[in-house]
């Protein structure tokens, strides 16, 4: 692991960013298909996996049960063909939180798991209410005790009519992986319809699993008895590809990106594009923009479940809406504690005023450099998007945070012209 609490980031803004760049595979799509590979009999080979400490921590869980990990450049291979453990101790599972959505896949290949409860994160409380009552559903038992999660499913777990108060990713998730190999016909509505979602159900089809409907708010889960391993390609991460347009367009720059899917990304790129910034969508996932005068203020913002406004794109977009002529209002509907970056952005200069779940930014002309720390993932981005536009140099912290989603974020900007180095 990179011992990165303690690098920073130095950036000397002012930098018009220029260039291409191709963008790394999901984050969020890697997670739940590592997950996924518990459930195949066998070796999983997934390409285009991102180098994250995320994804580290991911694999050393699939270690630790028994699965053998090795990774070849951006190919991860996952052997699952003799699990043994079923316990995720403390230690790894507060390594990352989104380790609960290996709560399903475990309890549908060994039937049983105890993982310690992943408890509060940067973002707020995070509740797993609805991964829980789901499971309940389809015949786990689950108890909490002493922090830990205790789940077993003693007469195997069976399809349910389920219905989600939330479309809650994670749920869909663990409910998707606990039902390919349940007994019988699952159904979730109100499902989460990311690409991610369609991306693990693509993955779970090719291993032999039966889904109709993923990417729509019903999805039909027919159960089989044993899932096959497969080949398969992470989609490209949007929230990077969305980060990366940010950075440019606070520089007032032109890129092109490569291995993206503009059709993920509509929510944030009409946004964009209401804001003054031209965008041109090619085949073979390309894209090229271009912002080079002072974007106008965004259109009112809220954060919604996709295809909506994605509230991981939030941050680094308020950054950006720091510099722009106007006033952009943002309403953050999915977290509760999603502004954790705005008082560093005011170190940087930025004229910001923040009330509950609503977040008013008043352009400025011009930012200037300043010391920040990141306090999350996504917060931590915004950070280095306002620093790449501020006047002078900026040191940022926090970078563990920033390492956890994007591959060396520093050598991806240096590469279209940003004056950044890691310390
Ligand atoms: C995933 C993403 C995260 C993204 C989020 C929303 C991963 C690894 N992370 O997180 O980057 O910001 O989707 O797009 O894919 N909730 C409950 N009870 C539950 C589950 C969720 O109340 O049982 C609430 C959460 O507290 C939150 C909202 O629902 O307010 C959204 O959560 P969810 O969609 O589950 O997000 P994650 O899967 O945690």
């Amino acid at each position: 692991m990179i011992l990165n609490d303690r690098q920073k980031l130095i950036v000397n803004g002012g930098r018009r960013l220029e260039g291409e760049l191709r963008v790394h595979g999901a984050k969020n799509s890697a997670l739940p298909l590592l997950s996924a590979a518990v459930l195949a009999h066998g070796e999983t080979v997934l390409h285009n996996c991102p180098m994250l400490t995320d994804v580290d921590a991911a694999c050393r869980i699939l270690s630790h049960i028994g699965c053998k990990c090795r990774r070849s450049a951006d190919t991860v291979t996952v052997d699952a063909a003799n699990v043994f453990g079923s316990e995720i101790p403390d230690n790894l599972m507060r390594e990352m939180r989104s380790s609960i959505v290996f709560l399903g896949a475990m309890l549908g290949r060994m039937g049983r798991c105890k993982l310690s409860f992943p408890g509060g994160c940067e973002l707020g409380a995070r509740p797993i209410d609805l991964h829980i009552s789901a499971l309940r559903q389809m015949g786990a038992e689950i108890g909490e005790q002493h922090g830990f999660l205790e789940c077993s499913a003693p007469r195997g777990l069976h399809g349910a009519k389920l219905v989600l108060s939330f479309p809650s990713v994670g749920a869909t998730e663990n409910i998707l992986l606990a039902a390919v190999t349940a007994k019988g016909e699952t159904e979730i509505h109100n499902a989460a319809r990311e690409p991610e979602i369609v991306d693990l159900a693509d993955f779970l089809t090719k291993c032999g699993a039966r889904i109709k409907g993923a990417g729509e708010s019903v999805i039909i889960i027919d159960g089989v008895p044993r899932l096959e391993p497969c080949e398969h390609s992470v989609i490209p991460d949007r929230i990077a590809a969305g980060t990366y347009l940010c950075a440019a367009a606070i520089t007032h720059g032109e890129l092109i990106l490569t291995n993206c899917r503009p059709e993920h990304m509509t929510g944030f790129l009409q946004v964009l594009e209401a804001m003054g910034a031209r965008i041109y969508t090619y085949g073979g996932g390309k894209m090229y923009f271009t912002g080079k005068k002072r974007l106008s203020a965004s259109p009112t913002i809220r954060t919604m479940p996709y295809p909506g406004f994605p509230t991981d794109i939030q941050a680094p977009f308020t950054a950006l809406c720091s510099t722009a002529n106007g006033t952009s209002v943002f309403v953050e509907t999915i977290f509760e504690n999603r502004f954790r970056h705005i008082p560093e952005l005011v170190r940087l200069g930025a004229s910001v005023k923040t009330e509950g779940r609503v977040c008013v930014v008043e352009g400025v002309r011009q930012l200037s450099g300043a010391k920040v720390c990141a306090a999350e993932l996504r917060g931590g981005a915004a950070l280095v998007t306002a620093a790449l536009a501020a006047e002078g140099t900026s040191e940022i912290g926090g970078l563990q945070f920033i390492d956890r989603g994007y591959e060396s974020l520093e050598n991806a900007l240096r590469s279209i012209g940003a004056d950044v180095r890691r310390i």
